[in-house]
């Protein structure tokens, strides 16, 4: 049998992370048992793998695979429409179950397409990059992106469970491991330390996917985040802390056109609310400090180009408005201390940018 963890997730409906080595083949027993059809939604590079799945899937099952685009071209409701389109096709019922298989834009999307058809279908979430594991697959956030705007168009709908094989991560290339694992050095900062002492211990040890730091580390950030969505799946309160390194972080993806990992503007984007937080009087020099080592020693950047500021607090104001409410960022009072600082002054804002800006 594989050796693995389970995390529960509680909310409304409760579910189970099982995270492990080998753990894949208990996607059968994740499935509901009356479920009949079940579509694999994947992108083209998992398409060897989405067709082994099928083998072991099949049995009394009928197993469809929707191959999509990967990444951000995949959230597009032209992609939502092809899997509504097979789903239309073989007689979907609501008993009928989607597997999302793939990165965080993949595993969006699968579950925006379960959470559509029929009002509502179950979805198990199957991540394949350290990021969907950490964060996109735990949680229930489903969407697609419009011309707009990312996530504009989405539903909360929490998957029926999560299924992370570490195995499957022997794959990813060095860099999308360690820009995967910003969400890591972020729950280090907002809620479980080890992880941080885990990195200063030994950096390379906690990126190397066979080592045991590896392992706890993603554990640990499994568990803040179904800690935190547990308590507040729709992001009335708690569930804003995950946004820590994400206003600034969002800005700078937007100005690269999305063509940066996420874990690198979110690393900027933590060092800049470090330095928000300090400038506010909240955080201590040596925390800030802290946050610029861990994240150079795991080869994350820690600074952006001095010239942007003025196209970055644009965003951030745009951001803002689109979601009806004032400038907001999660700083921290301390390690492990996130709270919500609101409207700060330009001059603070244009201050911590100095410092993180070159
Ligand atoms: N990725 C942030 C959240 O799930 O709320």
């Amino acid at each position: 049998m594989s050796d693995r963890t389970v995390i529960p997730v509680a909310g409304e409906t409760p579910y189970e992370v099982t995270v492990g080595r080998g753990v894949l083949p208990h996607l059968s027993d994740a499935l509901p048992a009356a479920a009949r059809k079940v579509l694999v939604v994947h992108p083209p590079t998992l398409a060897e793998r989405a067709e082994q799945l099928r083998a072991t899937l099949c049995g009394d099952r009928e197993v469809l695979l929707a191959e999509v685009p990967d990444a951000e071209q995949g959230k597009r409701v032209e992609v939502a429409a092809f899997c509504w389109q097979i789903m239309g096709q073989a007689d979907f019922t609501r008993t009928d179950a989607v597997v999302g298989f793939g990165g965080g834009a993949v595993t969006d999307l699968a579950g925006f397409v379960a959470a559509t058809w029929l009002r509502g279908v179950a979805v198990v979430q199957v991540p394949t990059t350290v990021l969907g594991m950490v964060d996109a697959a735990v949680g229930g956030k489903t969407g697609i992106n419009t011309a707009e705007g990312k996530n504009l168009v989405g539903a909360f709908w929490p998957p029926r469970a999560v299924i992370c094989d570490l195995d499957l991560l022997d794959s990813l290339s060095a860099n999308e491991r360690v820009a995967g694992f910003a969400e890591v050095v972020k729950a280090g900062f907002i809620w479980y330390p080890e992880i941080l002492d885990l990195i200063e211990t030994d950096p390379a040890a906690v990126v190397d996917r066979h080592s045991d730091a590896f392992r706890r580390c993603i554990e640990l950030a499994i568990e803040m985040k179904a800690r935190v969505v547990g308590e507040d799946l729709r992001e009335a309160g708690l569930r804003e802390v995950l946004n820590y390194g994400h206003t600034l972080g969002h800005a700078i993806e937007h100005a690269e056109r999305y063509r940066w990992r996420h874990g690198a503007a979110i690393s900027i984007g933590m060092m800049y609310a470090a330095e928000l937080s300090r400038l506010a009087g909240r955080l201590s020099d040596a925390a800030v400090e802290r946050h610029r080592g861990i994240l150079t020693s795991l080869g994350l950047p820690t600074s952006y180009r001095a010239g942007a500021w003025p196209q970055l607090l644009a965003t951030m104001q745009r951001d803002k408005k689109a979601r009806g409410g004032m400038l907001r960022f999660i700083v921290l009072d301390d390690i492990a201390k996130p709270t919500v600082l609101q409207a700060p002054d330009e001059s603070l804002l244009f201050a911590a940018y100095q410092e993180v800006s070159q």
